[in-house]
């Protein structure tokens, strides 16, 4: 178990500063998820707390001391990579024990390590077999047991589960949430996939182009996002928006005039806000109720549906230049072509500044 801090770390290859200054604390035994889009520095981070690239400034410690200048084999962690990283020459039990020999560690405790981390990761009949012989979910179970027999303060991983399809993806994500919740290690996690950072962290950090846009418990995002990035990254379909300007304000909600349709309202603090500002109405795709045209905060017309089965999916054109997306539960009669009206709830709708993305923030329920 260990604790892990970033403070205000920064990373430049030659003149390009690609990280701009990173806070974040990490608590003993907590399942943190790096999320961003391709580029953000999200593999960076994790390599600098890894040891395997150095810190241009800041400071990163872990259970409170400094480790900037300590080798990568000091640092006691380890890390697990997308691309396996497995020896193809050698054994499953030689991939696990390698890196204890030359450890020096006594053969009784390999061993046992061994033995163990097989037990867990239910690769024991694989033992023998070498790298090449194995599917792609079974490597990458062995190059989590090779970080497991290291018995590793912090579990680094970097897009463990990219290379697997859907299917075991899925099973994938649920085993290492099921290794965390019985070695209970604090594990950092690196992953493009939003949906594997709402499933699996106990906090994430949404990271873009080199910044922690926020840093909380997946539903705390999903429900209150800081700002536009956050909101439209976190979230399948993503949230909606609207361009509109700000037509009133009250001490606890703001009401918007988008451009087309009745005001709309938002429950949040005016901070920040004045009247006339050009804002995003923003909604999620499921916080919305369908309604005949006229009753509506405004119209759409549907030009697509799909039909799921247990759940069914509305896109809609509102003008020539604004869709969207509308989530239903179950199967629905609503066809191509229909006119429908749409009405948002203030308790699930945000507003973000054009200029600066900010969110109008949302009362803690
Ligand atoms: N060795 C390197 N030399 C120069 N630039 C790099 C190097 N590694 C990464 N970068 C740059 O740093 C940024 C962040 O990259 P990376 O951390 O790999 O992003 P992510 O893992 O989020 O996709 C990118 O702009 C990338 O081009
Ligand atoms: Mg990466």
């Amino acid at each position: 178990m260990a604790t892990l801090e970033l403070l205000d770390v920064y990373k430049s290859y030659g003149d390009v500063e690609v990280i701009h200054g990173i806070d974040m604390s990490v608590d003993h035994g907590e399942f943190v998820v790096f999320v961003g889009p391709s580029g953000c520095g999200k593999s960076t981070l994790l390599r600098m707390i890894a040891g395997l690239e150095n810190i241009t400034g800041g400071e990163i410690r872990i259970d409170g001391d400094r480790i900037n200048e300590i080798p990568a084999a000091q640092r006691g962690l380890a890390m697990v990579f997308q691309s396996y990283a497995l020896y193809p020459h050698m054994s499953v039990q030689q991939n696990l024990s390698f890196g204890l020999e030359n450890l020096r560690m006594p053969k009784d405790e390999i061993k046992q390590r061994v033995s163990r981390a097989a037990r867990m990761l239910q690769i024991e009949q694989l033992l023998e077999r070498r790298p090449g012989a194995l599917s792609g979910g079974q490597r990458q179970r062995v190059a989590i047991g090779r970080a497991v027999v290291r018995e590793p303060k912090i579990f680094l991983f970097d897009e463990p589960l990219s290379n697997l399809d859907a299917e075991l993806r899925v099973k994938m994500r649920v085993e290492i949430a099921s290794l965390h919740q019985r070695i209970s290690n604090t594990m950092i996690y690196v992953t493009h996939d939003q949906i594997e950072a709402m499933t699996m962290a106990d906090k994430i950090a949404v990271l873009n182009d080199g910044r922690m846009e926020q840093f909380g418990r997946p539903l705390d995002i999903y429900n209150r996002p800081v700002n536009r990035f956050v909101a439209g990254f976190i979230g399948s379909p993503r949230m909606n928006f609207l361009p509109g300007v700000i037509k009133e304000i009250q001490p606890d909600h703001l009401v918007i005039q988008l451009k087309e349709g009745q005001p709309v309202s938002v429950s949040a603090s005016p901070d920040g806000f004045q009247i006339g500002d050009k804002v995003d109405f923003g909604f999620r795709p499921e916080h919305i109720s369908i309604t005949s045209p006229e009753n509506g905060d405004f119209k759409a017309s549907v030009t697509a549906v799909e039909q799921l089965g247990g759940e069914s999916y509305l896109y809609c054109n509102l003008s020539e230049s604004e869709q969207v997306t509308i989530h239903m539960q179950g199967q629905t009669e609503i066809s191509r072509n229909d006119t429908i009206g749409i009405k948002t709830d203030e308790k699930q709708t945000h507003v973000f500044h054009s200029k600066t993305g900010l969110a109008g923030l949302k009362s803690q329920e």
